[in-house]
């Protein structure tokens, strides 16, 4: 497979998250709307002091509508067709008409705790590959 070459973007500073308070952000572009995460939980994938920092696309897999967080099961939902996803569990699928995953965006974290994007996992909603 081609081996994509990704920005890498700045999305937000620990110091900014609070738990279960999702912040918008876009990436690798700004027509690629997505979340960036405090879970509360240390999760496989997850970074910063605690390791329960993520970020996803919020474009749902099956037509794109614009999903919504649930602070009580940590999912992304989809007002479209009810899909659901873990935040916890990468994007896993848990219900829906969706066919694949949430893209998930892949994050690194400096020093002075700036989050920054650097690349994705899975596709983005209607794109043939990530980086257009
Ligand atoms: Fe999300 Fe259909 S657009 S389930």
């Amino acid at each position: 497979p081609a081996r994509i070459t990704y920005p890498v973007a700045r999305v937000a500073n620990v110091g900014e998250l609070k738990p279960n308070e999702p912040v918008p952000i876009s990436y690798p572009d700004p027509d690629s709307p997505g979340v960036v995460m405090k879970l509360g939980t240390r999760v496989a994938g997850g970074v910063g002091p605690d390791g329960d920092i993520v970020a996803f696309s919020t474009m749902c897999p099956h037509k794109g509508f614009p999903l919504f967080f649930r602070a009580d099961d940590r999912s992304l939902n989809c007002p479209g067709h009810y899909s659901r996803f873990d935040c916890e569990k990468g994007g896993l699928q848990i219900w829906g008409q969706a066919t694949a995953n949430l893209a998930q965006f892949r994050l690194a974290i400096a020093a002075n705790g700036d989050i920054s994007a650097i690349g994705v996992d899975e596709l983005i909603y209607g794109r043939i590959s990530n980086v257009l």
